[in-house]
């Protein structure tokens, strides 16, 4: 009996050995960038063929695909590994981030394969965000391209220290010692701002597996590592170890009255039991009592690991907040510069709200000065009023709330964000924090004794936010100032805010530039809101055609103070009455950017009070808005001589 036992119970050892051992060897995360023909998915493919990874029956299916499919002739074409999705195959192109894990009895290996074609910078955002190393790969016949100088400033712009210039398809410039040292020189001269910490040049054939994971014959002039073996070498631990603690807060674990810990992953550094720790947002601190893991209990956790921490006393840490240690706090603040790579159709218009989602924490930001843009092909600086799919710039933001962080240099995991649009909830960007910002400190909001239910209660009236959209012409002035006088002839304080008034002022300085109209909204919801305050009743009279704005307007105001008022006619009976001219002339193209025309107007989905105003009267128009505030504050309340 024991003796039958024994295999299994091997076998089981080994199994569990082998797990330990994969468990202990480090790992690499590495992205490849290079154009479609640069033959990035022929090198995975071939790290992956050589490295034993690919089973038979995969082997079968791709010869028979290279046949199909393949670009190599009567040889396994080995980028049809890697481009697995038919429609890919189809096209001829990558179309998508991929994953794939490979090891060697060395170490194990994440590689992000980004395609190289439009969507660039967003998949290389992607792919980027955890890698330590990226592969530049080079067609040797073609040198560096302005593709190869975009990609390396994106992926140092990413985080990224090392780089493995992969100089590709050497074969095809016979083994050429000269063109892969001008290309390295060349490369080097490029590279010399761009801050990496490594480059490593290596001349290769993917397709014939030169320098891959074997010295090539053909290359003896070559003393340098083979591709894998640079990959399984090079330390890029770099010093996370001895980096400050940062333990971002997931979620405060209370299975019961009894245990109270803070789950998350350490994102840099190491704590032990007895280490002082500091919240970083309020600051207090309290030392490690225990450290919680899977398996049991832990003296000690370093970067990467999932642990509970349990602390010495009961001090408030929230959701979203950062233990840290006691000496080398995080930044909190509620302004900071950032980088911003931008993914959305839409552009990023300074002064829009955005969420700002970091590792823990949610808030509600805005860009509030995009400083410039950098050129991705040249590093420059380029002015520029908003970023459009796939730019980058240099921006200040500004959040409701603080938020805790450390510059992205200093740590990717806490030093990175995404922006998400509120109205689609989709990731329209990712930030990499560059340094706080001290203007807003020592700035505490101020209350007042005199507060805003004392002034309207003088004025006998809750103050409201009637806020007027439509298409120019529409109608919204008329309707808002008979609106203003049937409110001043019962006794009512208001004030009316009209968009061609304003921007006579205040918003001079704007244009109608997407960004401008932003802009344009956000200083008139700021000025509705400090009238509101001050107890009137504010009309408020603009296009306001997007609905990101509109709704900032919205939340800006208390509860139920906000009536958004849509003042409903069609483009074409605007265009017919044009009573200013302005719709003759922008169908001439005398006008840009003309609402309704070549400028977006985004319908409001659910107004308090849809005015449809074809075939109806101005007053008509007052009479249902009167009717619906009757309905909300009391029968008759702003009928004419109704009063207070
Ligand atoms: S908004 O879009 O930023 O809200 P706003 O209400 O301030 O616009 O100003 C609109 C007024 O500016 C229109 O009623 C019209 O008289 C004038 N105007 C001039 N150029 C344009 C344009 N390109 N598009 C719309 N309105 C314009």
């Amino acid at each position: 009996m024991r003796h039958a036992n024994a295999e299994p119970i091997a076998i089981a050892d080994g199994i569990a050995d082998y797990l330990s051992q994969q468990e202990h060897k480090s790992l690499l995360r590495f992205l490849t960038c290079g154009s479609v023909d640069d033959g990035k998915s022929t090198l995975i493919g071939r790290l992956l063929f050589d490295t034993k990874l690919i089973f038979e029956d995969q082997l079968a299916a791709l010869e028979k695909d290279s046949r199909k499919h393949g670009t190599t002739g009567d040889e396994i074409d080995l980028a049809l590994l890697v481009d697995g999705l038919e429609a890919e195959r189809e096209q001829g192109i990558t179309i998508d981030v991929a994953y794939r894990f490979f090891a060697t009895p060395k170490r194990k290996f994440i590689v992000a394969d980004t395609p190289g074609h439009e969507q660039y910078t967003r998949n290389m955002a992607t792919g980027a965000s955890t890698a330590d190393l990226a592969v530049v790969l080079v067609d040797a016949r073609r040198g560096v391209l302005k593709q190869t100088r975009r990609h390396s400033i994106i992926a140092s712009l990413l985080g990224i220290k090392h780089v493995i210039l992969a100089v590709n398809k050497i074969d095809l410039v016979g083994y050429d010692r000269a063109t892969f040292e001008a290309i390295t020189a060349d490369y080097a001269a490029f590279a010399k701002t761009l801050g990496f910490a490594s480059i490593t040049p290596i001349p290769i054939s993917a397709r014939y597996g030169d320098n891959i994971i074997a010295l090539s014959h053909s290359m003896p002039w070559y003393s340098g590592p083979t591709l894998l073996g640079h990959l399984e070498a090079v330390d890029v631990e770099s010093n996370a170890a001895e980096q400050p603690f940062r333990f971002p807060v997931q979620y405060v674990n209370r299975p019961n009255l009894d245990f109270r810990g803070f789950a998350g992953t350490v994102a840099s550094g190491v704590v032990a039991v007895g280490d002082e720790v500091v919240v970083a947002k309020s600051g207090k601190s309290s030392h490690i009592k225990r450290i919680v893991a899977h398996g049991g209990d832990l003296p000690r956790a370093s970067e990467g690991q999932a642990v509970t921490l349990v602390l010495q006393d009961e001090i408030e840490v929230s959701r979203g907040n950062i233990l840290a240690a006691p000496r080398a706090r995080p930044h909190v603040a509620d302004q900071f510069a950032a980088n911003i790579v931008w993914f959305d159709e839409q552009a990023l218009l300074p002064g829009r709200a955005y969420i700002l989602r970091t590792e823990t924490d949610q808030v509600n930001a805005t860009v509030t000065d995009l400083r410039h843009r950098i050129d991705v092909n040249s590093f420059a600086e380029i002015a520029a009023k908003s970023l459009d799919m796939n730019e980058v710039g240099v921006c200040n933001l500004a959040t409701q709330a603080p938020i805790a962080f450390d510059s992205f240099a200093e740590n990717r995991a806490t030093g990175a964000f995404v922006l998400i649009d509120r109205m689609t909830n989709a990731t329209v960007g990712a930030g990499m924090i560059r340094h706080g910002l001290r203007r807003a400190d020592n700035i505490h909001w101020q209350d007042l004794a005199v507060d805003r239910s004392a002034r309207s209660a003088l004025k006998l009236q809750s103050p409201r936010v009637f806020w007027f959209t439509g298409l120019s012409g529409s109608g919204k002035s008329t309707i808002a100032n008979l609106l203003e006088k049937r409110l001043y002839s019962t006794g009512r304080h208001t004030y009316l805010l009209d968009g061609d008034n304003i921007r006579h002022g205040l918003n001079r300085d704007l244009g109608f530039s997407d960004a401008d109209r932003v802009e344009n909204i956000r200083r008139v919801a700021e000025v509705a809101k400090l009238m509101a305050d001050a107890g009137l009743i504010v009309i408020v009279s603009f296009i306001s055609p997007f609905r990101a704005e509109r709704q900032m307007a919205r939340d800006l105001m208390a509860p139920g103070e906000f009536v958004e008022v849509f003042v409903d006619t069609p483009f074409d009976v605007c265009a017919a009455r044009d009573r200013k001219g302005l719709y003759a002339r922008a169908m001439r193209g005398e006008i840009k950017n003309f609402t309704g025309l070549d400028s977006p107007y985004e319908e409001p989905e659910s107004p308090e009070v849809h005015l449809r105003t074809v075939g109806r009267s101005p007053d008509e128009m007052i009479e249902e808005l009167i009717r619906w505030l009757n309905q909300q504050d009391g029968a008759e309340a702003y009928d004419d001589g109704g009063g207070i």
